[in-house]
C-alpha cells in the first residue's frame, strides 16, 4: 500500500472511530419505570414512591441509583435488576431494602452524604414498589 493509501484508509477508519463516540449517535436510553401498577408499600406512602423515583433517576438530593440500576431499573453491568421481585439481599421487604441501602450499597448516607434519612427512606419505598409491581 502506498503512503499516501495508507493515510486514506488511517483517515477513513477515524472518522468511522468519531462517528461512533458521537454521543446524538448512542442509543436511546430504556424507559423509564411506569407508575402503572406501582403501590406504596406497608408503612411507606405513595408520597415517598414518587420522591424515591426522583432520587433514583438523580432529579433529588444526587441521587445516582440508574447509573448503576439502569434507567428502567433492570440493571447495567454495574449494579442488579430491580424488578424482577427476585433479591439478592434478604427478602425484599422495605426493612430489608432499606437496610441493604445503608449498609451494602456505595452510595449510602454518611458514605455521600447526600441523602437524607428522608431521601433513603423514599427511595427505598420506590424500590420496593418496583420490586412488588402489580401485573
Ligand atoms: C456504583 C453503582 C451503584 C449505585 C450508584 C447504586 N447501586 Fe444499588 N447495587 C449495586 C450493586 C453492584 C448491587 C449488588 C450488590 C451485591 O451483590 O452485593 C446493588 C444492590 C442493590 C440493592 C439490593 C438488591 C438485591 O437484589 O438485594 C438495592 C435495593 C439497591 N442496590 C438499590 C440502590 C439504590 C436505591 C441506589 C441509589 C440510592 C443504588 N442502589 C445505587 C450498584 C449500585
Amino acid at each position: 500500500m502506498s503512503p499516501r493509501l495508507a493515510f486514506l484508509a488511517l483517515g477513513l477508519l477515524g472518522a468511522v472511530g468519531l462517528s461512533w463516540a458521537d454521543p446524538a449517535a448512542a442509543p436511546a436510553r430504556p424507559p423509564r419505570p411506569s407508575l402503572e401498577g406501582l403501590r406504596a408499600p406497608p408503612g411507606g406512602s405513595w408520597a415517598q414512591v414518587l420522591q424515591g423515583d426522583r432520587v433514583f433517576h438523580g432529579e433529588l438530593a444526587g441521587g445516582r441509583c440508574s447509573n448503576c440500576h439502569g434507567w428502567d431499573a433492570k440493571g447495567t453491568g454495574n449494579g442488579n435488576d430491580l424488578t424482577t421481585g427476585m433479591w439478592i439481599w434478604g427478602d425484599g421487604s422495605l426493612r430489608m431494602v432499606k437496610a441493604t441501602l445503608m449498609h451494602n450499597m456505595a452510595v449510602a448516607p454518611g458514605m455521600d452524604g447526600e441523602l437524607t434519612p428522608a431521601d433513603v427512606d423514599a427511595v427505598a419505598a420506590y424500590v420496593w414498589a418496583l420490586g412488588h409491581r402489580q401485573r
